[in-house]
């Protein structure tokens, strides 16, 4: 067996392979990587690093040879049309190379999303779905990390949590998990054609985060609740550039209107409890 797994080089890939080693020898996993030098540590461990670029789809296929399982990790790119292009080509490698089954990592309960890149996500599925090759849905959660990250100790330092999330509640979920729920599907059988929405079985409020940040640092921490142009304001004010300050806002007006509250037990089927909110804080305020 063979699993092949695409941005490797990332967050994400890279905490996929450290699961994936636990779990199979290393001679059964491939990097396949857009710059093979920043995989140098991968191949130290064993791995066979491919070169795959997802704009080149000779690349992708010959990353693919002989894999009867790939973890596609969708493109961080920032331009939607562009990323939809990039994931075509992907889907069309993996076709051509007769690859037996491929994961998609993709986004959680994307039909109902307002959030642009839902449609990222729906189109690299239906690009998947033409392929006739087996696939599993990854749909992953927001990561828990890009709200609950050592930045928190300027909450902790000022007292308060600013968002425009209102009282919308999040289902989110650290990349750790969601890495182990993907090596999980890669190494088990059964997972054909079936979709996963990969979010928290408890989903948390800014209220509930401000209560463990004062939980866990010992100092009282409120969250303040803005409206989206506030928010915005605020963001370009600590140093965000205007786009990143926008798209914060965007998700956290998603995140009121209710959008990540839902839940369900896919994630918890498959790797049983996830991290806690309160291990999560800690963690963070720890790496700060
Ligand atoms: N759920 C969420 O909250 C959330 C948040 C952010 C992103 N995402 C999505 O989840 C994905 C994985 O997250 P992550 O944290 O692991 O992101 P990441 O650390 O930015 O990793 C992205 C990976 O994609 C690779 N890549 C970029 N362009 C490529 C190309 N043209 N061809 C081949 N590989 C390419 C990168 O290679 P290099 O190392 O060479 O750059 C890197 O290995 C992201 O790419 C994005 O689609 C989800």
């Amino acid at each position: 067996m063979s699993i092949v797994v695409t941005g490797a080089t990332g967050h994400l890939g890279g905490l996929v392979i450290q699961h994936l080693l636990k779990k199979v020898p290393a001679h059964e996993i491939i990097a396949s990587v857009r710059n093979v030098e920043k995989a140098e540590d991968l191949a130290n461990l064993g791995i066979e690093v491919r070169y795959g670029d997802y704009m080149d789809v000779e690349s992708m296929k010959k990353s693919f040879e002989g894999a009867s399982k790939v973890l596609f990790i969708s493109s961080p790119d920032l331009d939607d049309t562009l990323r939809i292009r990039q994931h075509a080509n992907v889907a069309q490698a993996a076709r051509d190379a007769g690859v037996k089954h491929i994961a998609y990592t993709g986004f959680a309960f994307a039909e109902e999303s307002t959030l642009p890149l839902a449609n990222v996500h729906l189109a690299s599925e239906y690009a998947i779905r033409s392929t006739n090759i087996p696939y599993t849905f990854l749909r992953n959660a927001l990561y828990a990390e890009v709200f609950v990250n050592p930045g928190l100790a300027a909450s902790v330092a000022s007292g308060e949590l600013v968002t425009n999330a209102g009282t919308g509640k999040l289902n989110a979920v650290s990349r750790n998990d969601l890495a182990l729920a993907a090596a999980t599907v890669l190494t088990e059988e059964g997972h054909e054609n079936k979709t996963y929405n990969l979010v928290n079985p408890q989903p948390w409020s800014f209220d509930e985060l401000a209560q463990v940040l004062t939980d866990v640092s010992g100092k009282k921490v409120e969250h303040r609740s803005v409206s989206f142009d506030e928010m915005k304001e605020y963001l370009v004010n600590v140093g965000l550039p205007v786009p990143v300050a926008e798209f914060s806002a965007v998700i956290y007006h998603a995140i009121s209107e209710g959008e990540t509250a839902r839940t369900t037990e896919d994630l918890q089927n498959l790797i049983g409890t996830p991290t806690s909110l309160k291990e999560a804080v800690k963690q963070a305020l720890q790496g700060s």
